[in-house]
């Protein structure tokens, strides 16, 4: 074998590899770049989810000429100038890879302009080769366009997922990037679409309300805390609210999202016994450090960061989100099985001496992905509830006043038939129960929403794989004016764009199913923007019945015994099993003695 230098463009095709993974990965690094620049707009265009083009324009200091196509060359950057340097990094960039990667796999347009310039230059670049430089005119700052990415590179490019899975990815970047700086205005269009437009935000909490919705950000509580090695601030979810998928987890250090599984434990171990076990709650969570602390150059993304004291940043972080669930002082009492533990400090001047003798050990796993497991979009891998999922009421004690028909307390224990999928058979004192499911559900669903729209308790939720809905202008508007409702009701949607929702959990027992989703929601909508003229006080029984009707008429056929059973149980914890909310018989007897004079 003989040894050869790889050429320039060969070798920079395959660095490519490590930096650009997906168009995702060219709206990170231009983001970042525009913001290393003093941006304090950034545009992001894209069309076909990225594959097409990635354009992101900024305001920000703009390049030279010269600069302009020098900083397509590997190595080319402004922000480090000295080993030294890299240790007190405060730019996102700092390697001078992400323009000569993103040149060497696309063809990509830079128009530039520095302030204190008359005019502005273009440069074009396709696979790492230099095509052409020109005098243009342009607004200062600059503005880059990759198109065609993967172009040269057709293995590549074959690997892309869907577009709808691209631009979920390019989604998660362009949130990522948004919501480490408040005080910039973004906007990101997609196929001439706006998905979002962020105006400068006066605080972290009105950038994730719009970026996130509403109803995410009600769910927040603040968390904060200092010790002499970092400042945590930020916010995480409810116990209550926590939700079955991964969705908005977010860790910054200095203003940098990155992953990391030991501080996702230190998150997860502050909730222990507060949230069911799978569930995820939300946190938005921000780590000030001094950047000798924390080696952020480990993975070609930067997406990892390395903590010089991480078992303190570990502790300071579990202490600061019990405290702001409300369980701080007693933390020791629901946690850790260490004796000692009860001793946890409140943040008070002993914090660092306190050292938990469970904390697991770091260690960063280059395979971690926390998106990982989230399925694709498509309706077969969508998760589907085994079974469904109404709550389990066998602890539930009984009404005395159920009437005579259910005084049989042994029926609990019996077993119930489901039929058809449209009823339920159970053997009752005199004789045999049938039960109309659809009407059972509506009645059981009614009970809930009752209580939860009198705030007597928080309806429960099926987390979907989202479910994006165009449903038009005048809709959104009337979706907007009942955000909080719906929230309040376990429908978990939130607004995108100028005339669309999406839906990423329905009230428990509703049918997930994206199809139905769709149509439910159309419904819902239809709904809620008749109901504005009834009585207010009408209101809110009339809303329980027309949703708890529909979630009945969505429901699925009940297949198994243990599916009819919970639902035969949900229903007998009902003050009034027998009639649904509109008055329809939910229950029928079929007498003993009927049955004997058919034989
Ligand atoms: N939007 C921009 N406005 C002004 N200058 C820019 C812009 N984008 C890039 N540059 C200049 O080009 C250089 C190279 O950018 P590039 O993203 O390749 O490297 P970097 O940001 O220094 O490091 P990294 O590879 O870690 O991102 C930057 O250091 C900066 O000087
Ligand atoms: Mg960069």
């Amino acid at each position: 074998m003989e040894l050869k230098i790889l050429p320039g463009n060969i070798a920079n095709m395959i660095a490519a590899g490590e930096v650009v993974q997906r168009p995702a990965s060219v709206v990170k690094e231009l983001m970042e770049n525009a913001l290393d620049a003093g941006a304090t707009q950034v545009d992001v265009v894209i069309t076909d989810s990225g594959r097409t083009l990635v354009q992101v324009i900024d305001n920000g200091c703009g390049m030279s000429p010269d600069d302009a196509v020098l900083c397509f060359e590997r190595h080319a950057t402004s922000k480090i100038a000295t080993a030294e340097d890299l240790q007190h990094i405060l730019t996102f960039g700092f390697r001078g890879e992400a323009l000569a990667s993103i040149a060497a796999v696309s063809e990509v347009t830079l128009r530039t302009r520095r302030k204190e310039d008359e005019i502005g230059v273009e440069v074009e670049f396709a696979a790492s080769e230099h095509l052409a430089t020109k005098e243009v005119q342009a607004p200062s700052g600059s503005n880059f366009m990759v198109r065609n990415l993967f172009y040269n590179v057709p293995a590549r490019r074959k690997f892309l997922k869907s577009d709808s899975v691209e631009f979920k990815h390019i989604l998660e970047e362009f949130t990522r990037v948004a919501l480490t700086r408040p005080d910039v205005g973004f906007s990101l269009t997609h196929n001439g679409r706006d998905v979002h437009v962020l105006r400068p935000a006066k605080s972290l909490k009105f950038r994730v309300q719009d970026l996130l919705g509403k109803a995410v950000v009600g769910d927040l509580v603040d968390i904060s805390a200092k010790t002499s090695i970092a400042s945590i601030s930020g916010f995480v979810g409810r116990p209550e609210t926590s939700r079955k998928t991964l969705g908005n987890q977010f860790l910054f250090v200095n203003g940098r999202f990155f992953r990391s599984p030991y501080l996702h434990k230190a998150v997860m171990k502050a909730y222990e016994n507060l949230v069911p076990e799978g569930t995820t709650p939300s946190y938005f969570i921000f780590i000030e450090t001094s950047p000798e602390e924390i080696d952020v150059n480990i993975s070609p993304t930067k997406t990892e960061v390395k903590f010089a004291e991480d078992s303190v940043v570990f502790q300071t972080l579990f202490a600061a989100i019990k405290e702001a669930l409300g369980y701080g002082a007693v933390a020791g009492d629901l946690d850790f099985d260490n004796p000692e533990a009860g001793k946890i400090p409140v943040l008070g001047s002993r914090f660092e001496e306190y050292t938990p003798s469970t904390i697991p050990s770091a260690g960063v796993d280059p395979h971690y992905d926390p998106f990982a497991g989230f399925p694709a979009p498509s309706a077969s891998s969508a998760p589907r509830e085994k079974e469904p999922s109404f709550p389990d009421f066998s602890h539930v004690d009984r009404k005395e006043d159920y009437g005579k028909l259910f005084d049989d307390r042994t029926l609990a224990s019996s077993s119930v038939i489901p039929v058809h999928g449209r009823y339920i058979l159970a053997p009752s004192k005199t004789g045999v129960m049938v039960v109309h499911v659809r009407r059972a559900r509506e009645r059981i669903f009614y009970d809930r929403f009752l209580k939860a729209l009198s705030r007597e308790t928080h309806a429960t939720q099926t987390a979907l794989f989202p479910v994006r809905i165009e449903v038009g202008a005048a809709n959104r508007t009337v979706f907007d004016g009942n955000a909080d409702l719906l929230a309040s009701l376990g429908f978990d949607i939130v607004p995108f764009g100028t005339d669309t929702i999406v839906v990423n959990g329905v009230p428990e027992g509703y049918s997930s199913e994206p199809g139905k989703v769709e149509v439910m929601v159309g419904d819902l909508l239809l709904i809620l923007s008749e109901s504005h003229n009834a009585l207010p006080e009408m209101m809110e029984s009339a809303l329980a019945a027309k949703f708890a009707a529909l979630g009945a008429a969505g429901g699925e056929p009940v297949s198994s015994p243990l599916e009819a059973r919970r639902l035969y149980d949900a229903l007998m914890a009902s003050a009034n099993p027998e009639f649904t909310s509109g008055g329809k018989r939910i229950i029928s007897i079929l007498p003993t003695d009927e049955l004997d004079k058919r034989f």
